[in-house]
Parts: structure tokens; C-alpha cells; sequence
């Protein structure tokens, strides 16, 4: 057992190459969907003045009371690693001028951020969210875009059948106060029957009593006032134009009346995508309006809604349905010799055979050919070039298929277009960036 310091610190995790593949996977549909949609990427800092997740998020949100990463500066600021990404997003909206800019302005990330959680099966201390920002416009149409976008992504990455979309309005921030009012007064005399957090939250965060999993907390938050006997006309009327929309496009959904979200800045709608056996407990993603926080983050008036998603959570749920994502990181070619003026020979072969788009390793160790072989075979080559002294000598190397256990003699320079053929040029590796540059 390694030392402790040497190991990952509590809740936090390597991505290891297989996950990788899930991940590159995960982040190709995403940005397959958000460009087909008009969103452009967007990158924030890991980390942000303390300042702004405690006005955006709410300074009694459990994120900010409990969950931030937060640390002073060599000069005394305080600053806090990114619990999550539209307050960043918001804050990048507004300091780089993006109200001149055509509305709405269409923004995605794939990005990790920390919570100081307590681990457990999916939730971690780092993890990567992918999340979609559209600001500058207000209209159900767009709350119903945003939802479909995400849902066309659970249904490419194959999970779209476990989870079902929940659904609520917790209206303008006038009404949610009056209602907020009219909770703290149900739940007077009630104090004892409640848990701890939902004592603390009583007084300055009533509607996570809603959302409270504590059985007897439940149970009041059942019998509580209806959110809905409170809200506004205009948000009323909203709502009832975004089912409409969701409806036209074939988007299933339960309305939840107890959905309030975990973060401040809400307005009228919110949603979350629940699994439709565990229900709330491992969320795949959720998101909704905010129309109030540009504004409080000290833009113009300007809403706007969003969608976020917990990549390592997409992940768990595609590897429970069995879904195995395409790798391309398998090799075509391990590259063996003995000897050094072999050795000199195989390193412009190696180049040679990489340009053409053969994957190809070459390891060039010391060993004796069998055990070079044997190695080819771990990392599970479809072929082997061997080149020893005679071949040197010969201006030849030998292609072994590994399958068959066969080999045969060709002319060095025809090495490449042999194991091309042998491959065939649908299987080659041949993207290459470098050549997509233009000036
Ligand atoms: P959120 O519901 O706090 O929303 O997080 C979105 C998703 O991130 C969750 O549904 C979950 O899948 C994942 N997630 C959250 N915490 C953890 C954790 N500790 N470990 C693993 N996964 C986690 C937001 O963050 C909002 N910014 C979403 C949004 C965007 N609203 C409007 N725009």
C-alpha cells in the first residue's frame, strides 16, 4: 500500500485511459449538439473571487455554506475553486461586453469543478460538468430548446430511457417571497419535528424544506402550502406555454412541485433529470431560468437560462446500460529489432509508418526478439516488422501477422504500403490538425 500523501486525496480520482474513451466520447456528441444549435465554447477560470459564487449561488445555498473550495491568495483575497459554471459564465457575459453581441448569446463548457461533498457513489470532490448558457432573451421556447438539447444528448450517449425529466416553476422572486412567508409560518411550532440542516435552512432558505429526503420532513413538506396558490400570473402563464412547447416536441415530463434546485439565482422554470428508480438521489443533470443574475452580478437587466450535466455520473449510467463507446487508441504495429544498426533502421520506419496513419509502437528494447514478441502480443498488435542483422544487411524487415502466427520477408521500402494494404486505408489513422491550418 502506497503512502497516504501519495495517493488521490478523499473524493477526488484519475481519469484512466478507458474512462478517457467515455469522456472523448461524452464531450464529441456535446459538441456535435451545441454547434448544431449555434453554441460556441466558452472556458472560465478554475477559480474565481470567493465574492462571486456567494452573491450568484446564495450564501446560504449548501454549495456556498458547505461545499466551496475556498483559499486566500498570497495578497489576502479570497478565492474559491468553481463549484459549478454559470456564475462564471455570467460574470464572462458581462466583463467582456457580450450584451454588444447579437441575443442570445449561446454558450457551452466542459469543465471540472469541486465540492467539498461527502463521497459517495456519484458525487465526488472533483468532478466535470458539461452546461449550456443561453443569455439575453426571455421566452419558453428557448427553457423547451434548452431541455430538448439535453435531452437529445442523454438519448446519444444511450440513456436517455432511464431518466425522466422533472419539472417546476418556482416563479418571479416577489412571489417565490411571499410564499417563502407562508412557509415559515406553516412550519412555526413544527421546529422539532425537523432535522438538523432543515432547522438551519428554516430561517433564511425555507424552500429546501421541499426537497428535504429526512422521512419526517417528508412528511411536512407534504402536507406544506402549494407553491403554486403563490405564484404569479405572468409565471403561470409562462409555465403553461413551455409545456406546450415540450409536448409538440415529444419530451415526456413529470411536474414536481417540490423541485426548487439547490441554487439561488432560479426563476420561474427549473428542471432536473431524475432516474426512474432512484428518483433525486443521483441527478443526471439539471438547470433552468435565471433571469435575476446578470442583473445581480452588476450587468443590465438580462435573462437567461441553462442546463448543466455531471459527466461522471453519464458515464456510471452508460457503463449500467452496458454501453461501450468506440476506442481508437488500439495499435496496428509494435516494431521490433535486435541490434543497434537495426535500431537505427527502425526509427525512420517508425516515422514513416505514424505518417501514414499506422498506429504504431515502438518500443526498441533490449530484449531478445522473442520476448520483443511476446510484448507485441501484451499490447495486442495486429502485426509485428521485425528487423535483425540479415534484414539490415538485406534491406528487409519481416512482417508477422500476430493472429495467424505468419510471416513474410518484404523490401524495406516497401514496408509501409504493404502494411497499409494489410490493414486497409479505412482502418488508417490519418487525421491530422496540423493540416487543417490555414493562414
Ligand atoms: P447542479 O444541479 O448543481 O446544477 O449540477 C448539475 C449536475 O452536476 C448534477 O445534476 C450532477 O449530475 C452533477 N454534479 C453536481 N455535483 C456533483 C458532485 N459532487 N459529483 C458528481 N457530479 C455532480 C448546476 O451546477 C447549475 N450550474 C446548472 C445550470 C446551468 N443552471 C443553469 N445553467
Amino acid at each position: 500500500m502506497a503512502h497516504e500523501a501519495f495517493q488521490t486525496p478523499k473524493g477526488v480520482h484519475d481519469i484512466l485511459p478507458h474512462d478517457h474513451d467515455y469522456h472523448t466520447f461524452i464531450k464529441k456528441v456535446v459538441r456535435h449538439r451545441a454547434r448544431q444549435a449555434g453554441f460556441r465554447r466558452i472556458s472560465t477560470p478554475i477559480f474565481e473571487y470567493t465574492e462571486l459564487f456567494k452573491r450568484s449561488i446564495g450564501d446560504t445555498s449548501d454549495i456556498v455554506s458547505k461545499e466551496m473550495y475556498t483559499f486566500e491568495d498570497k495578497k489576502g483575497r479570497s478565492l474559491t475553486l468553481k463549484p459549478e459554471g454559470t456564475a462564471g459564465v455570467v460574470r464572462s457575459y458581462i466583463q467582456n461586453g457580450m450584451n454588444q453581441l447579437a441575443q442570445p448569446v449561446l454558450l457551452y463548457y466542459f469543465e471540472p469543478h469541486f465540492r467539498y461533498d461527502r463521497p459517495q457513489k456519484g458525487r465526488y470532490r472533483q468532478f466535470w460538468q458539461f452546461g449550456f448558457e443561453v443569455i439575453g432573451e426571455s421566452d419558453p421556447a428557448l427553457d423547451a430548446q434548452v431541455i430538448q438539447l439535453a435531452n437529445k444528448i442523454n438519448e446519444d450517449l444511450g440513456v436517455a430511457g432511464i431518466f425522466k425529466l422533472q419539472l417546476n416553476t418556482i416563479g418571479t422572486p416577489e412571489s417565490r417571497k411571499k410564499y417563502m412567508q407562508a412557509l415559515q409560518d406553516y412550519y412555526v411550532g413544527k421546529e422539532r419535528s425537523l432535522c438538523e440542516d432543515c432547522n438551519n435552512r428554516l430561517a433564511h432558505n425555507p424552500l429546501r424544506l421541499l426537497d428535504c429526503k429526512q422521512e419526517d420532513c417528508k412528511i411536512l413538506a407534504h402536507l406544506a402550502p402549494a407553491m403554486k396558490d403563490y405564484m404569479d400570473k405572468e409565471s403561470m402563464e409562462y409555465h403553461e406555454e413551455l409545456l406546450v412547447y415540450l409536448k409538440e416536441i415529444g419530451i415526456e415530463y413529470d411536474e414536481n412541485p417540490k423541485l426548487v434546485r439547490g441554487l439561488d439565482y432560479y426563476t420561474k422554470t427549473v428542471f432536473e433529470f431524475w432516474d426512474k428508480e432512484e428518483g433525486a438521489q443521483n441527478a443526471i443533470g439539471g438547470g433552468g431560468r435565471y433571469d435575476g443574475l446578470v442583473e445581480i452580478l452588476g450587468g443590465q437587466a438580462t435573462p437567461a437560462v441553462g442546463y448543466a450535466a455531471g459527466v461522471e455520473r453519464l458515464i456510471a449510467n452508460m457503463k449500467r446500460e452496458k454501453i461501450k463507446v468506440p476506442s481508437k487508441d488500439d495499435l496496428h504495429v509494435f516494431v521490433a529489432q535486435l541490434g543497434v544498426e537495426a535500431k537505427i533502421k527502425c526509427l525512420p520506419l517508425i516515422a514513416e509508418l505514424r505518417e501514414a496513419g499506422i498506429k504504431t509502437m515502438g518500443a526498441l528494447g533490449k530484449g531478445s526478439i522473442n520476448i520483443q514478441l511476446k510484448l507485441a502480443d501484451k499490447f495486442k498488435v495486429a502485426y509485428a516488422v521485425l528487423i535483425g542483422i540479415t534484414e539490415v544487411r538485406e534491406g528487409t524487415a519481416i512482417i508477422r501477422d500476430m493472429q495467424k502466427g505468419v510471416q513474410e520477408t518484404v523490401k524495406m521500402e516497401k514496408v509501409t504500403d504493404r502494411l497499409v494494404n494489410l490493414i486497409g486505408e479505412e482502418n488508417l489513422d490519418k487525421y491530422s490538425p496540423g493540416e487543417l491550418l490555414y493562414s
